[in-house]
């Protein structure tokens, strides 16, 4: 092992929403990352978690009619869940409601306060009782997001100085202490950071979820404070190592993290906060609890910062899913389970022959871990990291097998059954000096097969930088072509042809072009491990190299040579790696994730995120808001209509289409009752639609609206219906 470390990061998810392919996204990065600094050797650690107070996550517990905790313990398992059946490989998982981080954040907190730089104020604000958020406007003028008057406001709250930390933020980030990435991203934060900090409120007293503030602190109020929930979040990057307890290890081995990886909306709290409560945990800003913190100069900050700051934050951007960002309360969401659940219905490993003991739950293993090698694949490959990409059913299937099916697994199952059948699976020796007279055909590939050993070391310089700079999808289309030179290459000399001829020389070609195909699969697969960790074990195996976990930690995958693989080295048992997916697949990921009523987009304001001018600046994440104004309620526009077409959609089980009389308009919805309803009960009742919600594509076809419908654990759709007398288009209120 070497002497570096690498520590990397994900976010901690909240807890209000069950996990999605937009928080898998995050953590396939943050696991390819891991694999590929482990396989060079670095002593790595990866932590992930979830994010569990805070007033969201209060409203949505309360909303479940449950207590907080359970709450957050059921959501919290099922990231843990998630992340175990994909095989993901984090060293820890931190829930911040756990013993070892309340006692970290408190300890924090005490340290910030003891040093004079969290006070308590008492702040005198327009407040805007509809947003819950403190305004920027003069006393006696309306709420410039919703327009209602303002009340003036005074609340008693502990503050932050974040505004010392703006000169040593800005140096430390314009000389690359804190490298952020990508570029787009480091400006927004500099020009953020230029246009002036101000305090941050740390602690909130509306609500009780949370992390209460710690003596000696908490004896200056008469209310109850609990820290703020981003404080308490973003400690969480050191009390998984141990911050605040006895044994500090971990944070003497790991800390400062090499990458925190971030969604690009909370890039600021971790390029902003975050290194500012760091900078304020150095010894030297020690002072007086009187006096304002003493400055420090510029090296001073650096010098902490180099053992105290993270070296870098990578921001990705979102996952779009029907062109909005795929979220809870866009109700756009697509589950990762969807995916495992159907793709994973593919792997051939799942029923192996080599497993006689046909133990469900190790098939059940392969499965989701065949299928999770092909969404990392997926969005590792089609979106450029940095930017927002477009997820579809289709675009993953289409993906899938031009790349892997087609591509990949194609090129490993001809050229290893050829072995198979034409060496008795042994790895056949090459001879690719020319030789005199030949004809010019033989010389033409005996030199395509040469250069493309001749091309490795280039290729791998090319390949090198890529991964640490996050260029995930140009280090993939460097290695898809290097699997399609081998497959022209194989296309070119047609073994089964040479493989019919008796000529020494067709047999020499043969058994050359076999061993370089072999060369080229190895190699792929070892550049490959990172990114499809479940396939190339598969491959490496079957190349009768063994385990490839086995090779990934004895450095058998960093130094690559072509010439590595040793000709009669025998084949292990071959299986299909990657079969073709039918396009149907789509439908079935789509009917599995047809909600049978949809949650409407009610209205989502972000959570009052900081100090009255941050709460209007920071561009928190959306939230959940259970309880709702009579306004909120408003825009839903749910009117009495009549059905008068049903009809089943071919293929899709779970769809009816319907049409819809509203008096003035008929429209087309698609409904997911066909489990339990069939047309004929349906047609002439009278139901309740929600007529404004936006349109959405299932099976090609738009439906516009939604019918309302109770139902119990995803149980039968009860139809909200109403009296035959009800006039067809009134709407309710
Ligand atoms: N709890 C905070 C983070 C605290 S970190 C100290 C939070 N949680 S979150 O669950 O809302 O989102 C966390 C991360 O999930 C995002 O930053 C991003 O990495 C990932 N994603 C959530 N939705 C996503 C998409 N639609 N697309 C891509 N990534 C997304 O913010």
């Amino acid at each position: 092992m070497s002497d570096r470390t690498f520590y990397v990061t994900t976010p901690i998810y909240y807890v209000n929403a069950r996990p999605h392919i937009g928080h898998a996204y995050t953590t396939i990065v943050a696991d390819v990352l891991a694999r590929y600094h482990r396989l060079q050797g670095d002593n790595t650690y990866f932590l992930t978690g979830t994010d569990e107070h805070g007033q969201k996550i209060e409203r949505s517990a309360a909303a479940a009619g449950v207590h907080p905790q359970t709450f957050a313990d059921q959501v919290s398992s099922s990231f843990q869940q998630l992340w175990r059946r994909m095989g993901i490989t984090h060293n820890d998982f931190i829930r911040t409601t756990s013993p070892r981080h309340k006692q970290g954040v408190q300890h924090l907190f005490s340290t910030l306060y003891e040093r004079g730089f969290i006070e308590l104020r008492t702040y005198t604000g327009q407040y805007c009782v509809s947003d819950e958020a403190f305004v920027e406007v003069a006393p006696g003028e309306p709420c410039p997001d919703c327009g209602r008057i303002t009340e003036t406001l005074s609340e008693e709250n502990f503050f932050f100085k974040l505004s010392a930390f703006q000169r040593p933020l800005i140096d430390l980030i314009e000389s690359g202490q804190i490298a952020i990435t990508p570029e787009t991203r480091r400006n927004e934060v500099l020009s953020f950071l230029k246009g002036g900090l101000k305090d941050l409120s740390i602690s909130r007293s509306s609500f009780t979820w949370g992390i209460p503030v710690p003596e000696p602190a908490a004896s200056a109020t008469a209310q109850k404070h609990v820290i703020y929930v981003w404080m308490d979040a973003l400690a969480n990057y050191i009390t998984a190592l141990g911050y605040g307890s006895s044994d500090q290890r971990l944070l003497q081995t790991f800390w400062p993290a090499n990458l925190q990886l971030v969604g690009k909306e909370i890039i600021r709290f971790h390029c902003i906060y975050w290194p500012a409560f760091l900078l304020a945990l150095n010894p030297k800003l020690q002072h007086q609890s009187t006096q304002e913190p003493p400055i420090l100069p510029a090296e001073e900050h650096s010098a902490w910062a180099r053992t105290w700051l993270q070296k870098a934050v990578a921001a990705h951007g979102w996952l779009l899913f029907e062109e909005s960002k795929m979220s809870k309360s866009r109700g756009n969401i697509v589950r990762t389970e969807t995916i495992l659940d159907a793709f994973g219905a593919l792997c051939p490993a799942s029923e192996p022959a080599s497993e006689p003991t046909q133990n469900p739950s190790a098939a059940q293993q392969h499965r989701d871990l065949f299928a999770s090698d092909i969404l990392r694949y997926f969005l590792l490959r089609e979106i450029p990291f940095g930017q927002d990409g477009s997820f579809s059913f289709d675009a993953l299937i289409t993906r899938y097998n031009a790349d892997l099916a087609n591509g990949y697994g194609n090129l490993v199952s001809r050229t290893l059954n050829m072995i198979s059948q034409y060496f008795a699976g042994s790895i056949p020796a090459p001879s690719l000096r020319p030789e005199a007279g030949e004809d010019p055909a033989r010389t033409e590939r005996r030199a395509a097969a040469a250069a493309l050993r001749d091309d490795f070391p280039a290729l791998q310089d090319r390949l090198r930088p890529l991964l640490d700079h996050y260029a995930f999808h140009e280090y993939l289309m460097e290695v898809m072509r290097l699997i399609s030179r081998i497959d022209n290459l194989l296309s070119t000399a047609a073994p089964w042809k040479l493989a019919k001829s008796s000529l020494p020389e067709d047999q020499r070609d043969l058994a050359t072009t076999l061993f370089v195909s072999a060369q080229g699969i190895r190699l792929a697969t070892a550049l490959l491990y990172p990114i499809l960790p479940f396939a190339t074990a598969r491959v490496w195996a079957q190349l009768g190299l063994g385990s490839i976990e086995h090779a990934a930690a004895h450095g058998e995958l960093k130094l690559l040579q072509w010439d590595g693989f040793q000709p009669g080295t025998q084949l292990g048992p071959l299986e299909a790696v990657f079969p073709r997916a039918d396009k149907g697949l789509a439908q079935t990921m789509t009917e599995m994730e047809t909600p049978i009523a949809p949650a409407p987009a009610v209205s989502a304001h972000p959570e009052p995120a900081s100090a009255p001018s941050a709460a209007n600046t920071t561009e928190a994440p959306p939230a959940e808001r259970p309880s709702i104004s009579i306004d909120d309620f408003a825009r839903i526009e749910l009117r009495v209509a009549r059905i008068a077409v049903a009809e089943r959609i071919p293929k899709a089980d779970k769809l009816l289409r319907l049409e819809v009389d509203l008096g003035n308009e008929r429209r087309q919805i698609l409904s997911g009752i066909a489990e339990w309803y069939t047309p004929e009960d349906l047609l002439g009742r009278r139901i309740i639609v929600i007529t404004n919600l936006a349109p959405r594509k299932m099976r090609g076809l738009e439906s516009h609206g939604m019918l309302l419908a109770a139902s119990q654990d995803g149980g039968k759709p009860y139809l909200a219906t109403v009296p035959d007398d009800a006039p067809i288009g009134a709407r309710l209120k």
